[in-house]
């Protein structure tokens, strides 16, 4: 295991470049965007809304429709696999003066839209839907009212709603949150010129009148660097640099989860973009030792549990996650996924209503898994097979191009 690698953009940055390029006045152009299947979901259901997105390409600009710029869609929008898509965009349907219909794979209809519905009907906006709190769901728009609303939670995309309602209605939001979520629609819309005032884990955004473009280059995906950082911490030999990592401090609880088990990983901050810090990752063959993640954690590592988790199944070490049932309601239920697939490889593992629990076993591990449909337990079970001695064969290996389609061709390049 050796060498360089830049993976792809990031995920949550290329959806929100795209809407918020989508809500400007002016040409935005963005770098580097991240081409995969979640972020088509945004392009395509943007076109749909009349935005003049282009194909997704290394470079391309974005010329805005402005705040009230976007048209009724004609036909219903398609988020595939993508709850951000979904839930950022209830929030920018809410406040236009039309209604859309959403509709999604299987695996997105069964997750729970009611935390977007709730703060957006009590803003003025109306929620159909024709079964539980799922997709299809109709957003009705309207004149929208100003809201200040506590999540209860953390959720990125719940607070994102809200204050992407607020910039397009022109009236002001506040969001509470319990611990900061990722903060990267704060932080471009600060970049383009909104009034976004954050007072620790309140965030406010006051009216304007137009949002200038922005210049985007969008950094490495931290949560698909992750998948490396385990690889290389588990391998035995070699080293591996990660270039151009978004390193903001909402993102990179998986680094500091991983060095206190005692991972060797560099980092040398470089140019911040956009707003955004970045940085690269120099990560070594470690000797890992056992962890705990409890709640005031697990916002900042959310997507990338279910890695740790076959990170401690690797190395054969204990790990307990608790303060983590969002993942029961991820792309699937993450906490069953992973453990139930662990032990089908032969390591000891565990749910518990709200985490789980993996237990030290220098078992090899080996066999079949099935990531239902799930790209980040396909790639996680995909860096345990390639971490020395294990033989697992990944099901249904394709469901990566939801966020990392090369993930397959970049393993076997740092492996060859
Ligand atoms: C995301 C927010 C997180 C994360 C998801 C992407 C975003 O979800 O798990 O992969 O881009 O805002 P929640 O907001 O539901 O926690």
């Amino acid at each position: 295991m050796s060498g360089t690698i830049r993976v792809p953009g990031d995920k949550s940055i290329s959806h929100r470049s795209l809407i918020l390029a989508s809500l400007a006045d002016g040409e935005s152009r963005i770098r580097g965007i991240l081409d995969s299947e979640d972020v088509r979901a945004t392009a395509e259901a943007l076109r749909s809304l009349g935005a003049a997105i282009p194909s997704l390409a290394k470079e391309m600009g974005v010329r805005g429709a402005g705040l009230r710029g976007l048209r009724p869609p004609r036909q219903a929008l398609d988020c595939s696999n993508s709850g951000t898509t979904t839930r950022l965009l209830a929030g920018v349907v809410a406040a236009n003066p039309f209604s859309a219909r959403f509709e999604g794979d299987a695996s997105l209809s069964k997750r729970p839209m009611k935390r977007v519905a709730e703060p957006l009907t009590y803003m003025g906006a109306q929620f159909d839907f024709e079964h539980g709190d799922g997709l299809p769901m109709t957003v009705r728009g309207a004149d929208l009212r100003s809201i200040d609303w506590d999540t209860q939670a953390s959720s990125a995309q719940v607070k994102s709603a809200i204050l992407l309602a607020g910039l397009v209605a022109g009236v002001e939001v506040r969001v509470t949150e319990k611990s900061p979520s990722r903060d990267h629609t704060e932080r471009m819309l600060s970049a383009m010129g909104a009034d976004v005032e954050i007072d620790g884990n309140q965030i406010c955004l006051r009216p304007v009148r137009r949002l200038a473009p922005i210049e985007m280059n969008v950094p490495a995906d931290p949560s698909s660097a992750a998948f490396f950082v385990a690889l290389a911490s588990l391998a035995v030999e070699g080293e591996l640099t990660l270039t151009d990592v978004l390193l903001n401090p909402t993102r990179t609880g998986f680094l500091e989860a991983m060095t206190r088990m005692g991972a060797r990983v560099d980092k040398a901050a470089s140019a911040s973009s956009g707003g955004e810090e970045i940085g690269s990752l120099r990560v070594r063959p470690s000797r890992l030792s056992s962890t705990r993640i409890t709640e005031a954690e697990v916002p900042a590592l959310i997507d990338e549990l279910p890695l740790l988790a076959c990170v401690a199944a690797g190395a054969g070490v204990e790990l307990e996650i608790t303060g983590a049932a969002e993942l029961r309601v991820k792309e699937s239920d993450r906490i069953n996924a992973v453990v139930q697939n662990l032990r089908a490889v032969g390591a000891d593992a565990e749910e518990l209503p709200d985490g789980l629990r993996v237990r030290a076993s220098r078992r090899e591990l080996a066999g079949r898994i099935d990531p239902r449909g799930d790209h980040r337990i396909a790639m996680a079970f995909g860096i345990l097979s390639a971490a020395s001695g294990n033989h697992i064969t990944v099901t249904n290996p394709e469901c990566v191009a939801v966020s990392y389609p090369r993930f397959w061709e970049d393993l076997r390049r740092v492996t060859a």
